[in-house]
């Protein structure tokens, strides 16, 4: 080797030891968020405070930059059925609480058929901050709060656990699967140390635009009110 070629790998050596090599030679995906098996301890009501500054702690995140408040939950922690919704709007960000605008009028009812209220249920959704104009949130904005809402399951601990619409379904349970398909059926699931039963239905949102599908929501509904709990 001459001596500009070796001038030259040392220049080399130094840079990748200055960007770190490691990253370059480990073929192992880079994870940005480093969320995802966070460990949070103390009682139920310390985890959910912890899990709470966590999501306010988040850097780097449009949604959070646009958003008014934090929506983390709303309900009763120590309920047996926990629901998840999709994101919150401009009504729920404005207060700071799930499902308080139109959808959520729709929720307070379907829970109302079957023997429930707010004090008898936990609620929270799969991203904490309201997406501008009341978009889908994306893949992107999903993978980066699925291991809050991870942990949020695993804190509650509920027995059962309903998903409300295709977003939640599909962050929670898989991409490979469709709502007409999944809903209304018990899937049995484990999220970190909580086992729980799943039912999927459709979104409240969903049903105003498609009032005739509320007679499948009835049936899923009545399996809730129905499930030995
Ligand atoms: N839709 C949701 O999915 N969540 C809310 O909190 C409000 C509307």
């Amino acid at each position: 080797m001459n001596k500009k070629n070796i001038f030259s790998t040392v220049k080399l050596i130094n840079y990748y030891k200055f960007i770190n090599y490691n990253l370059i030679y480990n073929n192992k995906a880079i994870n940005r968020y480093k969320k995802d098996n966070f460990e949070i301890s103390g009682n139920k009501a310390e985890k959910l405070i912890k899990l709470k500054k966590s999501i306010l702690s988040l850097n780097n995140c449009d949604l959070k930059k646009h958003g008014k408040n934090i929506v983390f939950s709303d309900g009763n922690p120590n309920s047996k059925i926990m629901l998840i919704g999709e994101a919150p709007g401009a009504n729920e960000d404005a207060e700071g609480l799930p499902f308080v605008g139109r959808a959520g009028a729709l929720l307070d009812k379907m829970l109302a058929a079957i023997d429930l209220d707010r004090n008898k249920v936990y609620i929270s959704n799969i991203i904490n901050y309201r997406p501008p104009d009341n978009r889908r949130p994306t893949n992107e904005e999903i993978r980066r709060y699925l291991p809050f809402i991870t942990k949020h399951i695993e804190i509650i601990n509920p027995k059962v656990l309903v998903l409300l619409g295709s977003t939640a379904m599909n962050a929670l349970i898989g991409n490979d699967v469709v709502i007409s398909k999944m809903r209304g059926k018990w899937i049995e699931k484990q999220f970190g140390n909580c086992k729980t039963s799943v039912i999927i239905t459709f979104h409240p949102a969903f049903l105003m635009r498609q009032p005739a599908q509320k007679k499948m929501a009835w049936i899923d509904l009545k399996m809730i009110r129905d499930k030995k709990i």
